[in-house]
């Protein structure tokens, strides 16, 4: 069976996985936690980490394509990075100056003034894949495109990010690593060949047979294209889209059992994969985004419980699970609070959930086990989670 894969999960297996990372979580490691609402002396509902949040300075910059520029992170004290592995993320927090923004606007991580101007400093978070070497701990390096995030994050970091300034990090997670394959195919568009290049090195190291098709308007819009095709020669095969579309059928044809196949890109570019495998045998298709997933559900109220206490509290139509929870003095981890990293994933004991994340399989959906407490809500009226 075929179909959209959320890696990490198990190996290529008959079972179909979702893949959106963004990021998704499975047992996610907390990174950031929020302790908003009333000094009251609540009870903590879940311990957080003592430090999740890594201090780092832009060490290097360099411009990839005319979009896409790297920069390297390197620890502000110096010391060795955390260890990672490849397929990780970091979230990145980004400070950008702005109007007065409600707290409730997506964007707003957190909102305070800056001076006399009467504007605001927001910390906008968004997640990006370390494209560096994970035996290298000095530093890590993201390749962001200032085009590909329409709410602003990315261009923010182009503007303020130059060697020497300090930003807030997490440590790397990582809901998109190798899974174990007889064979791979890496298909990246644009720069969603960052999570490829450090996937592929492993790919290259485990003996097995791989391949990767960047795609691009033109090779010049391609990051990494050029070191990619010296390290790794034949397997790394560019298209240009000024030249037509891709063949999709011919590129996948008659794929080995047991392939996996790894798309990062923008659009309907894993879905237009997934379809073209559609069929063949034993292959599974891994995907990661980093995009907010578009809610369609109509908000309506509903009581969410917490098992340990008994406490009910009601969500109104214009709030979300964890913001009604941290109004109430609870601590709760989260990061994207957009339902694409994992972090803020409980577990439901009762209640039928109304899943809005872009984190979960549609099969761990249908387990009606879990859910992103940032976003998703209640089709029952009441939820107990196991808080
Ligand atoms: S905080 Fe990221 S999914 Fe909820």
């Amino acid at each position: 069976m075929t179909g959209l894969g959320r890696a990490g999960t198990s190996g290529v297996t008959a079972r179909p996985k979702v893949i959106t990372v963004t990021v998704s979580p499975h047992a996610p490691a907390p990174v950031t936690g929020t302790a908003a609402g009333p000094a009251s002396g609540s009870a903590a509902v879940r311990a957080l980490p003592a430090s999740g949040t890594l201090t780092v300075t832009v060490s290097g910059r360099r411009k990839l394509t005319d979009r896409v520029t790297e920069f390297r992170l390197t620890s502000a004290d110096g010391s060795p990075l955390p260890e990672w592995t490849p397929g990780s993320h970091i979230d990145l927090r980004i400070p950008v100056d702005s109007p007065p923004a409600s707290p409730d606007t997506p964007d707003a991580g957190q909102t305070g003034q800056t001076g006399q101007t009467g504007r605001t400093r927001r910390t906008l978070v968004r997640q990006y894949s370390l494209c560096s070497d994970p035996a290298d701990p000095s530093s890590y390096v993201v390749a962001v495109d200032r085009s590909a995030d329409s709410r602003g994050g990315s261009a923010a970091l182009h503007r303020y990010a130059t060697p020497g300034t300090v930003l807030e990090i997490s440590e790397p997670r990582n809901h998109f690593p190798l899974t174990r394959a007889l064979n791979y195919v890496f298909i990246a568009g644009g720069v969603g060949v960052t999570p490829m290049v450090p996937l592929a090195a492993q790919a290259a190291r485990s003996g097995r047979p791989w391949r990767m098709i960047c795609l691009a308007r033109t090779s010049g819009d391609m990051p990494y294209l050029q070191e990619l095709q010296e390290r790794h020669g034949g397997a790394v095969a560019f298209h240009a889209s000024v030249e037509g579309r891709i063949d999709l059928a011919a590129a996948l044809a008659d794929l080995p059992r047991g392939t996996a196949v790894y798309v990062c890109g923008p659009g309907t570019l894993a879905d237009d994969v997934a379809a073209t495998v559609e069929g063949q045998p034993a292959v599974d298709v891994f995907t990661e985004q980093f995009t907010a997933p578009v809610s369609t559900g109509v908000n309506t109220s509903f009581d969410v419980s917490l098992a340990s206490t008994g406490e009910t509290f009601t969500v109104p139509e214009d709030a979300s699970v964890l913001s009604v929870l941290e109004a109430h003095g609870k601590l709760l981890a989260s990061s994207c609070r957009e339902g694409m990293c994992g972090t803020c994933e409980v577990s439901v004991v009762a209640g039928e959930i109304d899943h809005r994340d872009s984190v979960l399989t549609p099969e761990e959906r249908a387990e009606n086990e879990s859910m992103m407490i940032c976003v998703s809500r209640c089709r029952s009226g009441r939820l107990v989670l196991d808080l």
